[in-house]
């Protein structure tokens, strides 16, 4: 790809569809990781086959706003996942780095606790006053650690109930130990439980996100062991108020510790969880990603009845007394609420699902929107969907921009970026829809491999 800047620029006219393509740097460091890392990199989301393989630029050298620049120099404007959602102010947010060069030059890391813990802990406290008490950590898929091993020691119990993705941990994966299809209506299919101890197996159990007879269903036979109950509170859809209603009520009965898992949805719908709107609370709740705006951060908040339980076992790490995630948080969060970022992002997230159904009618093209204004996605209904899906990333790649199935609106999305992606939008659809079914098979194939690599 030759472009350097043409984010601003229409249509060069060639289409990229996978032929002929030079290797950029990026693409050829990832041809080279993939022999020295397993699976190229650290996060799934981040593999440049789900999006467009040999063509996906994989690296970045630097980010500002809502661009991203490859290690060509080429500039893309992100209009896909946006760091997995995690910097929902926009890359390299200047009141965010000042705060974070500040407690560097502090000092990070010493003998003594930082005093940005007690921050924390009070910002998080007053945005969702239901909880008591706070712990950290670093990653989401640790904060959901933590939250079940807390539950489980709280109510003496073992079994965890679930629906949604809750990350990459042994207590998670043992659900497909059982059965290897129990996660696969859970975001993520195909989740192989190798290197899971057998002896895990039964103890946790997936359920169907907004259906209380499918959790019930799981109750049976082990209303006695049941230690949590734990569910993303809105990903694709919000939880119904029956559900919550139901859902409390369940937890209550059963003496189970009820969490909600916002890595995802936290901070997406208002400053703090999605649940704050809601009637039923938790117990507890779980956040990350847009917490800190992609500093690693993460909390675990929760009623000091169960939280306490956290003294009884033992839970302590080295780096989740470092100080750049907290003050990276305190930053994000004071900004977010000073500026309504809810308001931008619910606006900006609604424009774009909009160009994907008025677009996709204008050109006769069958597609889905899903999701809520700041989470949605898009399909295409076709038997070779996924083959769509690559087509429209390269052909976005082209543009010089970063386009996917879902999108990430933050702060730095402006009304001009929603109008260079309305024109790109135009014109890929347009071309996908001059593709005859041999042209579509012809596709350099990205979704395809998710199966593939989720089983590698
Ligand atoms: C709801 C939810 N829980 C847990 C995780 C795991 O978080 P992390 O990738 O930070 O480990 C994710 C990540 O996508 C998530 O969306």
């Amino acid at each position: 790809m030759k472009n350097k800047d043409h984010a601003d620029n229409s249509l060069n006219g060639a289409s990229t569809t996978g032929l002929g393509h030079n290797l950029g740097k990026g693409q050829k460091l990832y041809e080279h990781a993939k022999t020295i890392i397993p699976g190229g990199t650290q996060l799934f989301s981040k593999r440049p086959e789900l999006f467009a393989p040999d063509l996906w630029p994989s690296y970045y050298s630097h980010a500002k706003g809502s661009y991203v620049w490859d290690l060509d120099e080429n500039r893309f404007l992100d209009m896909s996942l946006m760091s997995v959602g995690a910097c929902i102010l926009g890359y390299a947010d200047d009141d965010v780095d000042e705060a974070v060069i500040e407690s560097i030059k502090k000092g990070v890391n010493t003998t003594l606790n930082c005093p940005e813990e007690v921050q924390l802990a009070e910002m998080m406290l007053d945005l969702h006053p239901w909880f008591d008490m706070v712990r950290y950590s670093k990653s989401g898929g640790e904060a959901v650690s933590i939250a079940i091993r807390i539950a489980r020691a709280a109510s003496k119990k073992e079994i965890v109930l679930f629906s949604g993705y809750h990350g990459w941990s042994d207590w998670y994966l043992s659900a497909n130990l059982a059965s290897d299809n129990a996660l696969d209506g859970q975001l993520m299919p195909g989740l192989q439980p190798n290197g899971i101890p057998r002896g895990l197996m039964g103890t946790a159990e997936s359920f169907e996100f907004n259906n209380i007879d499918s959790l019930k269903a799981k109750i049976i036979g082990n209303e006695n062991n049941i230690a949590a109950i734990i569910i993303e509170p809105a990903r694709g859809e919000l939880a119904s108020d029956n559900f919550l209603t139901e859902l409390r009520q369940i937890a209550d009965d059963l003496n189970a510790v009820l969490i909600f898992d916002e890595i995802t949805s936290g901070f997406r719908m208002c400053a703090g969880g999605v649940h704050r709107e809601f009637k039923e609370k938790p117990d507890m709740a779980v956040f990350a990603k847009s917490l800190a705006n992609g500093y690693p951060m993460s909390v675990i908040i929760g009623k000091s009845s169960v939280m306490e339980a956290a003294q009884s076992t033992f839970i302590s790490s080295t780096n989740w007394t470092e100080r750049t995630g907290l003050a990276a948080a305190i930053a994000t969060i004071t900004k977010y609420q000073k500026l309504n970022v809810h308001q931008h992002i619910k606006r900006i997230g609604e424009s774009v699902k909009q160009i994907w159904e008025s677009e996709a009618e204008k050109h006769s093209l069958n597609i889905s929107t899903s999701g809520l204004p700041a989470i949605a996605g898009f399909t295409f209904n076709h038997e070779n969907a996924q083959a769509l899906q690559s087509a429209f990333t390269i052909e976005m790649l082209s543009r010089g921009i970063l386009g996917f199935k879902q999108f990430r609106p933050s702060l730095a999305h402006t009304e001009k970026e929603v109008e260079i992606y309305r024109k790109a939008v135009d014109e890929v659809f347009l071309y996908l829809t001059s593709l005859n079914e041999l042209d579509i098979s012809n596709i350099n194939l990205a979704d395809s491999t998710f199966t593939k690599l989720t089983k590698e």
